[in-house]
């Protein structure tokens, strides 16, 4: 087990002599700390000296990840191993960014070739619908996208639209995830199905909330345009390419992904379709190209250089030895407002294991509750928990350089607040300089009592992220940039990532209750509770 490793004993000896240390003595006692824990990638540059860490924990952490073999398990992940053990399947979304001249194979084929067809595919489909080529059934260009899928064939293309939002075109698209019809309803009712293109992303074909939302946007289609017009109007992505021709559509119009693409990882597959719609394909491309970039540092650079390694390290350095239960990520920017909704997603479904590749239970904590929203919205909330809680929450500051706006001095006001927050949970403030600062301010006899409650303890852990510009191929970078940090620490915990058997039971009593709440002279078997519930809604 993980936790009786020499390398692990030995963080754990290292960690309660170091416990208390302060960042502000840290910082005091070595002028050169920056230079020591930053550097740079893929044109990113992370600043991880705002970290409980010296020389020592950095080389322990080290010698942890040289334990598992993270070198070589990356490699296998690269060239097609299962290492989806529960699912037998490889991991191969790195393939999909794949941009370099060799073979990858998954039981000794190789996938390269369907890989580029399926791009250039989507490149010509694409071109088509921007240029206005390609026309709906009255003869007019396309203007609207209705995107209709769920969990990872969602999340990623929703929220890379939404931070690509510079480089959109005037194709608008439109993302319904939930079953809640109101979504669907208010979406369809702005568009008109002559310029409407929908399509549909799942990659088995069978998730409820999908097929559902599917029919309905297909019912309001058929209202307007009769089922003549479906093959026009219609386009899906899925490992089921004969389902999605069942349903009527045009097999020029169905992309094909595999089942070695984990849903949440597969923005760079066709499942990425509606986002390359909306900003064309040349910038989907070099978001793929940027993706590209971090798989080459991750594969190449030593651990100690390697930034997802040492983000991954640090999460686990919290996790584990500081009992810290989540990881916040700050986004200083509007447009990269949903990376923390894409991330939980991505960590929390990947590493919310609690059962080890050797089918034993772990005792020690795994994947953290990953969340967070942008700059400086929540400085104006949460970060009171962050500053003074009784909890340790590591988190992630990022900001690019350059905004898409010129708008007076929004920008270094945006910074400002984003390496001050970073300053202020590192440094803090003494109970001394507050009462300081209270002298001849109040009331001589209420300073100690309000210096107490003011006390800013600091020694609160951040990374920071900084890059150039939020452009498509820095975007590539920073996800994939997450994606190996995640492998990382699934590997150091020895959990699967790439399975989700935890979603499963919902799904399935989902459908046992719906089949009740709709037959309702079906037997109530359930937990008093439920059926209560059922029967409530029964009744209305
Ligand atoms: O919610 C679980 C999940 O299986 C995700 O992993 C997946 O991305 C999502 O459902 C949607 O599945 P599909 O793409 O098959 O519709």
């Amino acid at each position: 087990m993980l936790t009786e490793s020499s390398q692990w004993q030995a963080l754990q000896s290292h960690f309660e002599s170091i416990k208390n240390t302060h960042m502000r003595d840290l910082f005091a006692q070595n002028d050169n700390r920056f230079l020591q824990f930053s550097m740079q990638a893929s044109g990113i540059t992370l600043d991880f000296s705002k970290n409980r860490i010296t020389d020592e924990t950095f080389a322990l952490l080290i010698d942890l990840a040289k334990a598992a073999n993270i070198s070589g398990a990356r490699d296998g992940m690269f060239a097609g191993e299962k290492i989806n053990s529960t699912e037998k399947r490889a991991v191969l979304h790195t393939a999909l960014r794949h941009f370099g001249d060799n073979q990858v194979k998954v039981d000794g084929e190789d996938v390269m070739p369907v890989i580029k067809q399926t791009l250039a595919k989507i490149k010509a489909y694409v071109n088509g619908i921007v240029s206005g080529e390609t026309k709906g059934y009255t003869g007019k260009a396309f203007t609207d996208v209705i995107s209709v899928g769920i969990g990872g064939s969602f999340l990623g293309p929703k929220i890379m639209s939404e931070a690509l939002k510079p480089y959109q075109n005037h194709i608008k698209v439109h993302y319904v995830a939930n079953v809640d019809g109101c979504h669907m309803q208010d979406v369809v009712a702005k568009l008109d199905p002559e310029t409407t293109l929908i399509v549909t992303s799942s990659k088995t074909l069978t998730t409820q909330e999908t097929l559902r939302n599917m029919q309905s946007a297909r019912q309001w289609f058929v209202e307007q345009a009769g089922e003549a017009h479906i093959a026009k109007h219609f386009a899906c992505v899925s490992t089921n390419v004969e389902g999605a021709k069942a349903l009527g559509i045009d097999p020029e119009n169905v992309f094909p992904m595999w089942d070695w693409v984990g849903g949440r990882y597969s923005v760079w597959s066709a499942i990425g379709l509606p986002l390359a719609l909306g900003i064309g394909y040349d910038n989907f491309e070099a978001f793929l190209q940027g993706a590209y970039d971090m798989d080459q540092h991750f594969c190449d650079a030593p651990l100690e250089q390697n930034m997802p390694v040492i983000m991954a390290l640090l999460g686990i350095w919290y996790r584990n030895f500081f009992g810290a239960q989540s990881h916040v990520l700050l986004p200083y920017y509007h447009y990269l407002r949903g990376l923390p909704a894409y991330v939980q997603q991505l960590d929390m479904e990947s590493n919310g294991k609690f059962v080890t590749k050797q089918d034993t239970v772990v005792n020690y904590e795994t994947g953290p509750i990953i969340w967070g929203s942008e700059g400086t919205n929540g400085q104006h909330s949460f970060h009171q928990l962050i500053h003074q809680g009784a909890t340790i929450i590591p988190a992630d500051f990022m900001l690019p350089l350059y905004p898409h706006h010129d708008v007076a001095d929004h920008h270094a006001m945006l910074a400002s607040n984003c390496f001050g927050q970073t300053q202020a949970l590192m440094a803090g403030q003494t109970v001394e300089e507050i009462k300081a600062n209270l002298a001849g301010k109040v009331d001589e006899s209420e300073i100690d009592s309000l210096a107490q409650h003011k006390e800013m303890p600091g020694n609160k852990p951040s990374n920071t992220l900084i890059f150039d510009r939020l452009d498509p191929k820095t975007l590539g970078s920073l996800i994939a940039l997450y994606e190996h940090k995640v492998f990382v620490q699934g590997v150091i915990w020895d959990v699967n990532s790439y399975d989700q058997w935890g979603v499963e039971l919902g799904k399935a009593l989902g459908n046992q209750v719906l089949s009740k709440l709709v037959n309702k002279d079906e037997a109530l078997d359930n937990d008093a509770s439920t059926n209560a519930l059922i029967e409530i809604f029964r009744k209305r």
